[in-house]
């Protein structure tokens, strides 16, 4: 608890363009979780590095991405916004829970095996103990709530066995956390194709929405999207990609599946698809905008990137004195 309200933790990867995917499955929960709870929000540019980036991009990405989340309506003031790597307890707190991890855990983690096969070249430990650090991130401001996609929630249950396991021997540190997880738009799938998930890094750039994609783009990409030959609008598993498409559109719109499968009844796919593609405009309009603005505001970023890593410091240090206490690190002297 911070000042009388329950905890939120959640991050974001600075790799790649950020998909509809993410701001429905995550972004949009952020949004409507901030006010009930106190909010820590990072860039996770640490998490980044398990796959090789170019420096410089990396670093520009990182800030707009940063500026992108308070685009979205995130007041920074309200809400902890920040770097991962501007916190050095997050660094600290992942190699004492390394050591309280099994590779045997690590090893059943889908999402270390897809990224392990598709970077070969490069299976580096980072990206084998990259979950210990996610758990890290979450433990470290004791979050009660961790709002994500469907995607991340092997990564929470490993973080809940952490702390438990932790608990278990040393007393109650860490907040056990739960993850959040929407009605809808928790797993939005590739518009190309619908039975993999959409994707920052998706070679086919047809298959995502970017958030920054103009109206044009946007229309063609739902236009195009891969559906079937049913020929009927039904939220079904059987009718994966018109699933997706009614997905998209009640996340974009606050309808529920069946609200609107109710509003397309009798209509054909020809009518789905281009009310798809305005909902996702009028959805992103206002937030490319404002991310125009904002990005010109150097100073404004710059205060808020130095004001909430010095917040975030600040908890993040309270848990990780009392981690270091509890495994057995002598005490620091103080003059
Ligand atoms: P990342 O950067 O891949 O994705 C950020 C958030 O977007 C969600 N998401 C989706 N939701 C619905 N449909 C999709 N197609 C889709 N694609 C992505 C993700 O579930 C996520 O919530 N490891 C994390 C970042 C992270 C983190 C954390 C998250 C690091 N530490 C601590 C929460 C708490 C990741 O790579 O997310």
């Amino acid at each position: 608890m911070i000042d009388g309200k329950k905890i939120l933790f959640s991050g974001m990867q600075a790799t790649g363009n950020l998909t509809l995917g993410n701001y429905l499955g995550a972004l949009k929960n952020w949004l409507t979780l901030s006010d009930e709870y106190e909010c820590f929000y990072s860039v996770v540019d640490m998490h980044s590095i398990t796959i090789r980036q170019d420096p410089a991009e990396l670093r520009k990405r990182a800030r707009n991405l940063l500026t992108l989340y308070i685009a979205a309506g995130l007041d920074p003031k309200k809400n902890c916004i920040y770097y991962q790597s501007h916190v050095s307890g997050h660094a600290e707190l992942a190699w004492i829970l390394n050591c309280f991890t099994y590779m045997g855990e690590l090893n059943r983690m889908t999402q270390f095996k897809d990224k392990a096969a598709k970077h070969a070249d490069n299976i580096n430990a980072g990206l084998f103990t990259y979950p210990v650090l996610m758990a890290a991130d979450i433990l470290l401001y004791q979050a009660d709530v961790v709002p994500v996609g469907v995607d991340q929630m092997q990564h929470l249950e490993l973080t809940r066995n952490i702390a438990e396991r932790f608990n278990n021997i040393y007393g109650e540190v860490f907040t056990v956390p739960e993850a959040y997880i929407g009605k809808v738009g928790a797993k939005i799938m590739s518009l190309q194709d619908p039975t993999k998930k959409m994707s920052k890094s998706d070679e086919n750039p047809n298959g995502s929405i970017y958030l920054m994609d103009d109206p044009d783009t946007i229309m063609r990409k739902c236009k195009r999207a891969v559906t079937d030959s049913e020929g009927c609008i039904r939220y079904s598993e059987k009718q994966p990609g018109i699933k997706n498409l009614i997905d998209i559109y009640s996340a974009c719109t606050g309808k529920t599946p069946d609200e609107t499968v109710r509003e397309f009844d009798g209509k054909g796919y020809g009518e789905l698809k281009p009310a798809v593609g305005e909902a996702v405009i009028s959805l992103l309009k206002p937030l490319q905008e404002e991310y125009a603005r904002l990005s010109k505001d150097k100073a404004f970023i710059d205060s808020v990137i130095k004001e909430n890593a010095e917040k975030a410091n600040y908890y993040a240090m309270k848990t990780l004195r009392k981690v270091q206490r509890k495994v057995g690190f002598p005490d620091r002297i103080r003059s």
